[in-house]
């Protein structure tokens, strides 16, 4: 069955196809097992061989060093905002925090429940429509940790390169950017991401944490959210998400198999570059009928986020090329016949 609309979901977004179909064809019976994944014990041979898998592929594909341990959980990036803050504010009880946009915010919020949080730099006065200067003088040297949001899915921001927090441990929210660009994992003590952007379905959070990190965590901490719980155990230390991590095993093979994150990163800039050429802004009156006939050619979830309103574009790395090709002719025939 081939699939015929392009989905600029800001997330869940689309899972390649090739991966779905590889999905589709073990569903029934995963490599002679007899069942699919979503049946089998998470104690069995066969599915510790799928998220070891998942882990080999992450590593290789981020480069991630020896000294830090890949987590499967649950609970969402959202569930991190508690974590962070949970575990490191052990020291000082300080965190300082860059504020750039909606999800940063909810960090900072949930955050502030645990100790004393101090914005270093943000730009809620215009709405998150830019990304604040960093003042090295603004951060605490005896900070636990620093907290920064990599991409900022609403409002569409990124940060190109990442604070000089002068020894203070680096925690970065990844979740709509991560696989998409090369980073250096030894710069951050914690990266987390929801896997649902680029990484596979919802259910599964990825973190990436320094083995520095891990025994920290403050006594109140209930046991399923102590990263240290879910270091030593594997990510088992109750059932993982096991559909998802098989999914994000398949996802991160395939990025692997197309040439790894520089090859998905050109592709992306590709993809950017073509789609911000032919951005106009919209007029109000004419969202609606720009999303109703994107929506007859295949051009799928397009409108903005319900606090932002207009129209948004979400690329991430399972969107072909072809698919901002056919939305850049629409914007184009659309404009002509809208003028
Ligand atoms: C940057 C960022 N952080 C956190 C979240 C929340 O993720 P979750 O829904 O997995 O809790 C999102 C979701 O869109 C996000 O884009």
């Amino acid at each position: 069955m081939a699939r015929n609309i392009y989905n600029f979901s800001a997330g869940p977004g689309m899972l390649p196809e090739a991966v779905l179909k590889q999905a589709a064809a073990e569903m029934l019976d995963y490599q002679g097992s007899g069942m699919s994944v979503m049946e089998m014990s998470h104690r069995s041979k066969v599915y510790q061989s799928i998220i070891d898998g998942a882990e080999k592929a992450i590593r290789d594909l981020m480069g991630v060093p020896a000294n830090y341990k890949v987590l499967f959980l649950q609970g969402g990036a959202s569930t991190q905002f508690a974590m962070v803050p949970l575990n490191f504010m052990v020291k000082s009880s300080k965190a300082d925090y860059l504020n750039t946009g909606e999800w940063s915010t909810k960090a900072i919020k949930e955050a502030q429940r645990y100790g004393d949080v101090k914005v270093v730099a943000s730009s809620e006065d215009q709405v998150f429509s830019y990304l604040p200067e960093i003042k090295p003088a603004e951060f605490r040297p005896d900070a636990d940790y620093v907290h920064i949001t990599s991409n900022n899915t609403i409002f569409g921001t990124s940060w190109k390169s990442m604070p000089d927090t002068k020894g203070v441990p680096l925690v970065c929210d990844m979740s709509s950017d991560i696989l998409s660009k090369p980073v250096d994992v030894t710069q951050f003590a914690l990266i987390y991401a929801g896997a649902q952007k680029n990484m596979g379905p919802a259910g599964v959070t990825v973190v990436i944490i320094r083995d520095d990190m891990i025994e920290r965590c403050r006594p109140e901490t209930p046991t399923m959210l102590k990263y240290k719980t879910h270091a030593d155990n594997g990510s088992m230390f109750n059932t993982p998400p096991c559909y998802a991590v098989y999914i994000v095993k398949l996802v991160c093979e395939h990025v692997l198999a197309m040439g790894g994150i520089p090859a998905m990163h050109k592709l992306n800039e590709q993809k950017a570059a073509l789609l911000y050429d032919a951005l106009r802004t919209p007029s109000e009156e004419l969202d609606k009928k720009f999303l109703a006939e994107a929506a007859k050619e295949g051009l799928v979830t397009l409108s903005g986020h319900r606090k932002t309103g207009g129209m948004r574009a979400s690329i991430y790395n399972a969107m072909p090329l072809e698919g901002v090709q056919k939305l850049v002719a629409f914007i184009k025939k659309f404009e002509q016949a809208n003028p």
